[in-house]
């Protein structure tokens, strides 16, 4: 069985959607071993609670934009002892560090809002938006520690950005993309079919 652990700080689509799959037998061996979330009141933790997984908030300490170091070694240890094959970050919006880094190298994918490198960080549909380009979309990538939102990339894809798209259609489109390319990519992963080469990856 490969494991998988997700990390998720908001809403919860596409942890979700991946339970959805797991169900739907859309993976040939794929088990979430653990949901962590540095928000008690996180969507993600609540669907976990719901789906009989097991859930675990731990606070971030007092930083905002990343976790406490002795925090982040709990989440490292807890994901560690589980025997998880791959961390998916799903929503998880703090910057990790070394300690993970250090535990799971190449073994940390993140999903994007964006078809990066363009537009790393928060809210970036809203910066695709803002900026007025045509096309923008969704990453899935393996996670590196700087810069931010960087590492080879696994999926993208694309979505047009209508005229009469708002912030928050335009967004919804992109979520659905998102629900696609991350289940995906982590089925590729279980399957031995993804490769990093030179920083970058390669589909067998
Ligand atoms: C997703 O849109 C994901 O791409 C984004 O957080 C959202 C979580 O949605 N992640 C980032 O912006 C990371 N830089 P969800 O809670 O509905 O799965």
């Amino acid at each position: 069985m490969f494991t998988i652990g997700i990390l998720a700080s908001g809403k919860g689509s596409n942890l979700k959607t991946i339970i959805d799959k797991i169900k739907e037998g859309y993976f040939s061996s794929v088990k979430i071993s653990m949901v962590l979330s540095d928000n008690h009141n996180s969507g993600a933790l609540k669907i976990a609670q719901k789906e009989g997984i097991k859930n675990i908030y731990i606070p971030p300490g007092k930083y905002r934009t990343f976790l406490q170091p002795d925090k982040e070694k709990e989440y490292v240890k807890i994901l560690k002892e589980n025997k998880v094959d791959l961390v998916c970050l799903a929503g998880f919006m703090r910057i990790i560090k070394q300690p993970f880094f250090k535990e799971f190298n190449d073994r940390i994918i993140n999903i994007h809002p964006s078809l990066l490198p363009a537009f790393p960080g928060l809210e970036a549909w809203k910066q695709a938006f803002d900026y007025g380009v045509k096309f923008t979309g969704c990453t899935v990538h393996f996670v590196r520690q700087w810069p931010i939102d960087s590492g080879p990339i696994i999926l993208q894809s694309v979505v047009p950005v209508l005229s009469d798209d708002t912030c928050e259609t335009l967004y919804q489109r992109i979520q659905e993309k998102e629900h696609i390319i991350f289940p995906l990519a982590i089925k590729l992963i279980s399957e031995n079919k993804i490769f990093i080469s030179n920083n970058k990856v390669i589909i067998k």
